[in-house]
């Protein structure tokens, strides 16, 4: 599985988002409705990755406009980030999910690390075009994507780093993924550290 070869060999954002639309480099492509590249500008100071698109964002192409990017607009606003500016993507660009017992409903399935980092490409090109100053990781598909195989949400979040590899590249700040805090059993304390980490973030901008 790897992306690679449908990546283009130059161009910009859109140039990458066209491409990305015919990406074969993993199965995932066969049941998703399309692509769901990235939103935002390449000036961007920050750039926001999840996991992979969800139900809502597979149908509109765009991501985090379901439930999960509801709550991020909400936590953003409570940390005092603006989200015009942003640049918001996923580490996998298709839903992969599993259907229920009617076949009616589409239930999410977390990519594996191979569709991941058969992914990667794509969100490398991204990061390179865009070059954000700041890198705020969603849960743990993003950061085993961009901090390595073994990051972990419960000791990763929350503390600035710099990106692997990099010497002048962003900042990178984890957190826990927006549906994790949907599906906690004390949502208020996971809605509330989320916030906490987002501040944390806009700390390092101003
Ligand atoms: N969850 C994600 O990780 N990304 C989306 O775009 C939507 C939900």
């Amino acid at each position: 599985y790897d992306a690679t070869p449908y990546l283009p060999a130059r161009g910009g954002l859109p140039a990458h988002r066209r491409a990305a639309a015919g990406c074969r480099g993993c199965p995932l492509y066969r049941d998703a409705t399309g692509t769901v590249f990235g939103e935002g500008g390449k000036d961007a100071r920050v750039m926001l990755v999840g996991e992979q698109p969800g139900d809502q964002e597979d149908r509109e192409g765009v991501p985090f406009v379901g439930p999960a990017g509801r709550l991020l607009s909400r936590a953003l606003r409570d940390a005092g980030i603006d989200e015009d500016g942003l640049y918001v993507t996923n580490a996998v660009k298709h839903f992969k999910f599993t259907r229920d017992e009617t076949r009616k409903r589409r239930i999410h399935k977390a990519p594996s690390l191979r569709e991941t980092l058969a992914c990667r490409p794509w969100l490398m090109a991204e990061l390179r075009l865009v070059s954000p100053e700041l890198v705020i990781v969603l849960g743990a598909t993003a950061g085993r994507s961009l901090l390595g195989p073994s990051f972990r949400v419960g000791t990763d979040r929350g503390v600035p780093r710099p990106m692997p590899g990099t010497e002048d590249g962003p900042r990178v700040l984890a957190t826990v993924h927006p549906s994790a805090v949907l599906r906690a059993t004390d949502r208020k304390s996971a809605y509330e550290g989320l916030v906490a980490d987002l501040r944390t973030a806009a700390g390092i901008l101003s």
